[in-house]
């Protein structure tokens, strides 16, 4: 077992903050062997319990759980920062180009050890994350993550339409690759599979049926595509599913909505859309910073509330400008303010992270398992240091409460901040850190 003692931030069972100024967090194998939190809460109180245990003490340190990035592309790493009018232009001109390069099995092996590298470098230790259409790329990004002992969620994309030479894939063959990849990665160690078609327009009827066959015979498999992200892009699935109440219910007609399944965007919705999220128990992975970046639009926190349907923060990395869940928090408070009904929301501090932890644990249905720091979670967690620049040393000299501390980190926080990173309850291996000084990560 190992302990370490620092300020402490987990979440309760309603999502609120619990914060612990002198905390002891202890981390130990449970009965599987897994390293897991076996206590966390006030060192006064805890400390009496582990007479002799070493402990690590953090002074000015606070531990949290790894962020979870909700949806992300791992083949987009190298798109960051390409601009267009809007989506479809972006997917044509800039990210299907590139995809095309991942048939290369090699070149995507180099790929995912940098996106690896740049999820953990900031923080982030859970992903769900898509591919390309080309299967090597799953097998390049699973095998990296296996041997980080990372939990990461991955897919091949499905896009057998509308897509060009290079990415697009056939339609019976990508059934069978899907599958074969589900039997290859889904539950080896802590990985997991997501059937992924890439958006309703780029997939044909068969292709939609047939994940919705896969996604019934894998009930714990998990799905993630797109929906509802742009203006264009919504009228194109219109023309495209005439019959289809809204894009939304596309899904739904193909068997595509249920738990564990992760829709990113879901902006341009109403309030049936809203309804059938809930009632399936599918979950919105919101993505600020993109939608920012491509002009797409506005997620609607007041309304996801009002209605009661999961979500969480996601990069979009690609389309997303950064892989720093600080800039992403930031970015959804900046869409919060405008809403789509005025004045907006001033979304909370404790509520923006908690979005990127234990809140996207639960949209993925890994509630208690990442996300928290809580006993029985799995000990992914970090050190942050939140004096890590002037201007955040002031901030936190400062600050009166934990809403003024988690603001500071939001808005002035980047990977500076992240000391350390544990990954089952060891450093992650792979990565550079921001060590303090004389220590070895
Ligand atoms: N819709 C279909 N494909 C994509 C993609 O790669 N990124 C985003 N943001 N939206 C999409
Ligand atoms: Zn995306």
């Amino acid at each position: 077992m190992k302990a370490y003692r620092a300020a402490l931030l987990r979440f309760d069972q309603h999502g609120a903050p619990v914060h612990d100024d002198d905390a002891l967090l202890v981390v130990g194998p449970d009965a599987c062997g897994a390293q897991v939190v076996r206590a966390a809460g006030a060192y006064a109180q805890l400390a009496p319990n582990y007479p002799g245990l070493a402990i690590e003490h953090l002074p000015g340190r606070l531990l949290a759980p790894g962020f979870i990035d909700l949806h992300v592309h791992f083949p987009q790493t190298d798109v960051i920062g390409s601009p267009a009018e809007g989506l479809l232009p972006w997917l044509e001109n800039y990210t299907f180009p590139h995809e095309s390069r991942f048939a290369d099995p090699a070149y995507a092996q180099d790929v995912a050890q940098v996106f690896l590298d740049e999820l953990l470098r900031h923080g982030v230790t859970t992903a769900l994350t898509f591919a390309t259409s080309h299967p090597a790329s799953v097998d390049a990004l699973m095998g990296a993550a296996q041997r980080r002992g990372l939990r990461l969620i991955g897919g091949k994309v499905l896009q057998d339409r509308h897509s060009p030479d290079g990415v697009r894939d056939d339609t019976e063959q990508s059934l069978i690759d899907t599958e074969a990849l589900i039997a290859r990665w889904h539950g080896q160690g802590r990985l997991g599979y997501a059937i992924t078609p890439r958006f309703a327009p780029s997939s044909s009827d068969a292709q939609l049926r047939g994940a919705g066959e896969l996604a019934a015979r894998y009930p714990d498999v998990w799905i993630q595509s797109h929906v509802a992200e742009n203006k264009d892009e919504v009228a194109w699935a219109r023309q495209l599913f005439p019959d289809a109440r809204s894009y939304l219910a596309v899904y739904e007609g193909f068997g595509l909505l249920r738990e564990r399944a992760v829709y990113a965007h879901c902006i341009h919705f109403d309030d049936d859309d809203r309804r059938l999220m809930k009632a399936t128990g599918a979950a919105a992975a919101v993505s600020p910073s993109s939608n920012l970046f491509l002009g797409s639009g506005f997620f609607d926190f007041e309304a996801a509330d009002r209605i009661g349907f999961q979500y969480g923060l996601a990069s979009d990395v690609g389309g997303g400008t950064s892989f720093s869940p600080f800039h992403t928090m930031l970015a959804a408070y900046y869409v919060g303010r405008e809403g789509q009904t005025k004045p907006g929301v001033s979304l909370r501090p404790g509520h923006l992270w908690w979005m990127h932890t234990a809140g996207a644990a639960r949209a993925l249905g890994l509630e208690g398992v990442v996300g928290n720091l809580q006993p029985g979670c799995e000990a992914d967690f970090l050190v942050l240091n939140p004096q890590a620049t002037p201007l955040l040393a002031r901030k936190a000299r400062q600050a009166r409460n934990l809403d003024e501390r988690l603001f500071s980190l939001i808005v002035l926080g980047d990977d500076r901040v992240v000391e350390r990173v544990v990954v089952n309850g060891r450093p992650a291996g792979g990565a550079t850190y921001n060590a303090a000084p004389g220590e070895t990560p």
